[in-house]
């Protein structure tokens, strides 16, 4: 079956965007590759005085039958490795001299073919002309998409509480973040049509959805297909795109079984196949794009290491086009060493080895996952004001409390749930453990003129903490929920 092609945004270009002519210096560097030109025409310095000849480094060896944690022990059965040189062209390593140089703002090309091919496999493309190119993260790819896409007082929609430092950046551009309203299980379609369907005439329409479908920042909560299918719809007739900010796409952990007897069965049973992996992860935002309006963004920040700097943006090829200009002009390219050494372990490990990787890191979140929920079970204190909803994806879990349970609610604290918050982080601090205020994820911008109010009665005096299972080894996690559930206890005035 031929596909289609994607169709043309470029209405929702911003100024910046639509002004931007290319570099002429960047439409020659091509040439510097090409062995009948003589290239003087470029400030690149020659690769004989870059001081590393190669570069060595040792990684585990998939199918990393001890855990993706084990340290390679230097023999051949579990350790893999990495030997690139300056000037060899050695399978599908990128000689070091190339890495090294200026020029391949898209990413090499070594590197993109690995994640094209990771793309077909893990999406079910819908158009013909997509194509991905390297970002140095998430949120450099963010920061691009804001420039590329929306003026000082442009539209954007979020999620209710969403991802503070992106929130940040869209604010500094001046561009104004409508909150779409969510439940435990992410951005509740109907409340996302009736918001825009009633769109206050006059107001500017927004250009962009701006959501993190998969173990979102900061509620944990995760998007189901079939909401995904009815959020791609209601972009369609309001003619937006969706942006899908997706760092915890592969840590999507399954139900929490509570039973124990159970999960052990569970846990015992054999390691899935890469298909049956596959099969588990939920459909994505580019898996629905029939038209090219999707724009998602990976990185290896969650699944290899924060500190590589390296993502990647799908979308369509015309979508990404001004991505490369803005992009010449701003990071020029993720770094040389980054993708030698990403694009060598990634080509080595191929797709089976990386999907090895991601199953048994999904292996290890399950487990950090139902430690910090069997626990929250045992230190929170025992009441309907403390609720906890395991999530599903991700490496965050909230604790919603009900404020005005709290025995000083009225009096001290004026009935004002913002106060009860402070006083909770303040004590938890001084407990020695650190979660964060849900008031600090709050997506509060609005139109003008100004969005009719709605008002959610029930959730009036609900605040929440959000913390994460990621960051410390499973005896301090334990530790670190006991404190917070002890401070939890005294403030709230409950028996320790
Ligand atoms: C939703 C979201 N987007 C982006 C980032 C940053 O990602 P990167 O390290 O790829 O820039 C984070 C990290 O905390 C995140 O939670």
């Amino acid at each position: 079956m031929t596909l289609p092609e994607s169709l043309d945004f470029s209405h929702l270009y911003s100024n910046e965007t639509k002004a931007r002519k290319p570099s002429p210096l960047k439409t020659c560097i091509h040439l510097f590759q090409d062995p009948n030109i003589i290239f003087l025409g470029g400030g690149l310095p020659l690769s004989d005085y870059f001081p590393w000849d190669n570069l060595t480094a040792q990684s585990p060896l998939p199918p990393f039958q001890k855990g993706i944690g084990a340290v390679p022990s230097g023999s051949k059965e579990d350790t893999l490795n990495i030997h690139v040189k300056k000037n060899e062209k050695n399978g599908n390593d990128i000689p070091l001299a190339r890495a090294l140089q200026y020029g391949f703002t898209p990413g090499q090309p070594e590197m993109l073919s690995f994640l094209r091919e990771h793309t077909q496999k893990i999406h079910d493309m819908k158009y013909a002309d997509w194509d991905v190119i390297a970002s140095t993260g998430n949120t450099n790819a963010w920061e691009s998409t804001l420039r590329i896409f929306c003026n000082r007082g442009d539209v954007i929609l979020a999620e209710e509480y969403s991802f503070s430092s992106s929130l940040a950046a869209a604010e500094a551009q001046g561009v104004i973040t409508v909150p779409v309203p969510v439940d435990s299980f992410g951005i509740v379609p109907e409340k996302l049509e009736e918001l825009l369907d009633s769109w206050t005439e006059g107001a500017p329409k927004p250009k962009l959805l701006y959501t993190i479908p998969t173990g979102q920042n900061p509620t944990g909560t995760s998007l189901s297909s079939e909401r995904k299918e009815a959020i791609y719809r209601i972009a369609q007739k309001h003619n937006f795109l969706i942006v899908e900010d997706e760092p915890y796409y592969f840590l999507q952990v399954g139900d929490y079984v509570p039973d124990l007897k159970k999960r052990e069965e569970i846990n015992s049973a054999p390691r899935p196949t890469h298909q049956e992996f596959l099969d588990s992860l939920v459909k994505t935002f580019l898996s629905c794009d029939t038209d090219g309006r999707v724009v998602r963004l990976d990185s290896f920040s969650k699944v290899l290491a924060p500190g590589t700097r390296m993502g990647w943006i799908t979308a369509s090829k015309k979508l990404l086009r001004p991505y490369v200009s803005l992009h010449e002009m701003t990071i020029q390219a993720p770094a040389g060493f980054t993708q030698v050494l990403v694009s060598g372990t990634l080509n080595r490990w191929g797709q089976e080895g990386y999907l090895d990787w991601l199953i048994g890191l999904r292996h290890e979140y399950v487990a950090k996952r139902d430690h910090t929920i069997d626990s929250l079970s045992k230190y929170l204190p025992q009441s309907d004001a403390f609720k906890v909803l395991p999530p599903v994806a991700g490496m965050f879990f909230t604790i919603d409390i009900d404020a005005s349970a709290h025995p000083d609610f009225k009096t001290k604290f004026d009935s004002d749930p913002a106060k009860v918050e402070a006083a909770i982080y303040e004590r938890v601090i001084k407990s020695g453990v650190l979660v964060v205020p849900g008031s600090w994820f709050k997506t509060v911008g609005d139109t003008v003129p100004p969005q009719p109010k709605t008002s959610d009665n029930a959730k009036k005096n609900e605040i929440f903490f959000r913390g994460t299972y990621a960051a410390v080894a499973p005896e301090k996690l334990e530790a670190g929920l006991k404190r917070l559930g002890d401070a939890l206890k005294e403030e709230f005035g409950f028996a320790a």
